[in-house]
């Protein structure tokens, strides 16, 4: 039988972006090499990278190249020389998640032993938690949107679909971990948050093995620092989940670490880093690989089937990491090029 070669569109992004791939992908070719995993990687221009060459933040080749892929790579857009312009790199982000239809957002935050004394916060032993994170809907694309010197306006909506479509993913995502939702909202304010709890509530009787918590999401800032060992799955609108998986990113030390995965109900899933493009590390080699590379082995178990090669590469991150190699986000000394390496090393070595 033939072997089937995986097609893997890849953006590269601005600033800090090209330098977060590069690791990534010197990582993805390790853990393949020597393996029937074979691939062909395509690049193309997005973000700020589009908008410098045509004007365009999602060029129309870009989106056809992404639709075409079997997975997606992107590490991250946007920056200082984008701010304030007509067309952002940002745009293009968000087209990109609405043309692909990528509704559901996983971020985990998982503290392992070796993350864990690197962490500001003092209790962080067994925090390991997902926050699934609407994408495509609410406020984030609510019409009608207006801007205005003395009135501006954003429009939150959420159809009982959207809503019924990423408790299911929350809910399914639960009966494999601990069986445990946390609904996060603001329903003692917002129409949209008391639609949420409605339909949640008649889904719920679905999954009778999954337990099921609502909380605000002002209480549930400070709970995921007071007691993050509280949460397994977190299922919160599109705002929500963009501000909670920054803040649940202080827990393992850094956002430097923390992949995710944008899910759709057909065609290509896209991985990425949750954080973005760190303008102020850029070219200096210092930006943390960790990001991009668990978005590596994040794409090669889910969209690829390929749970041994994941496993390896976070063998080898974790085995890297308690050796003390790490970039200055987590307090750490080396280089994004010393610790891709290193990982790089730890792999050749697995296979030998
Ligand atoms: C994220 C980012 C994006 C978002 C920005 C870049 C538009 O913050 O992926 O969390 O708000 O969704
Ligand atoms: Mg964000």
């Amino acid at each position: 039988m033939e072997i089937q070669e995986h097609q893997i569109t890849v953006l590269a992004g601005d600033y800090s972006g090209p330098e977060m791939m590069k690791a990534g992908l010197a990582v993805l070719a390790a853990v393949s090499a020597g393996t029937d995993f074979k691939y062909r990687l395509h690049a193309y221009p997005f973000g700020g990278q589009g908008i410098d060459q045509g004007g365009d933040p999602l060029p129309a080749a870009t989106l056809a190249g992404c639709r075409q892929a079997d997975a997606i790579l992107l590490s991250a857009i946007g920056g200082p020389r984008y701010d304030g312009a007509t067309a952002t790199p940002e745009q293009g982000l968000l087209r990109l998640r609405q043309a692909l239809g990528l509704f559901a957002n996983l971020r985990p935050t998982q503290v392992t032993p070796a993350l864990a004394p690197l962490s500001p916060v003092k209790e962080v032993a067994d925090v390991d938690l997902v926050i699934v994170r609407e994408l495509t809907a609410g406020i984030y694309f609510g019409q009608p949107r207006q801007e205005g010197d003395q009135q501006a306006l954003d429009t939150a909506t959420y159809t009982r679909a959207e809503v019924a479509r990423i408790l299911r993913v929350g809910f399914e995502l639960a009966c494999q971990r601990r069986h445990h939702v946390t609904i996060v909202d603001k329903a003692n304010v917002l129409a949209t948050s008391r639609l949420w709890r409605r339909v949640a509530a008649e889904l719920a009787p679905q999954y009778p093995t999954v337990k099921v918590d609502y909380r605000y999401v002002d209480a549930t800032a400070m709970q995921l620092i007071n007691h993050p060992q509280a949460f397994d799955v977190i299922i919160t609108a599109n705002l929500f989940g963009d501000i909670l998986s920054d803040e649940a990113a202080v827990l393992p030390g850094s956002l430097g670490v923390i992949p995710s995965a944008s899910l759709g109900l057909t065609g290509p899933n896209l991985y990425e880093p949750i954080h973005g493009s760190a303008p102020d590390l850029v070219g200096q080699n210092k930006v943390n690989p960790l990001s991009m590379i668990n978005s590596v082995a994040w794409m090669l178990r889910q969209s690829f089937g390929r749970a041994d090669l994941a496993a390896r590469i976070d063998q080898a991150c974790q085995a890297v990491l308690a050796a003390g190699i790490y970039t200055a986000d987590l307090g750490g000394t080396a280089t994004t090029t010393e610790v891709t390496q290193a990982i790089v090393d730890a792999l050749t070595a697995q296979a030998e």
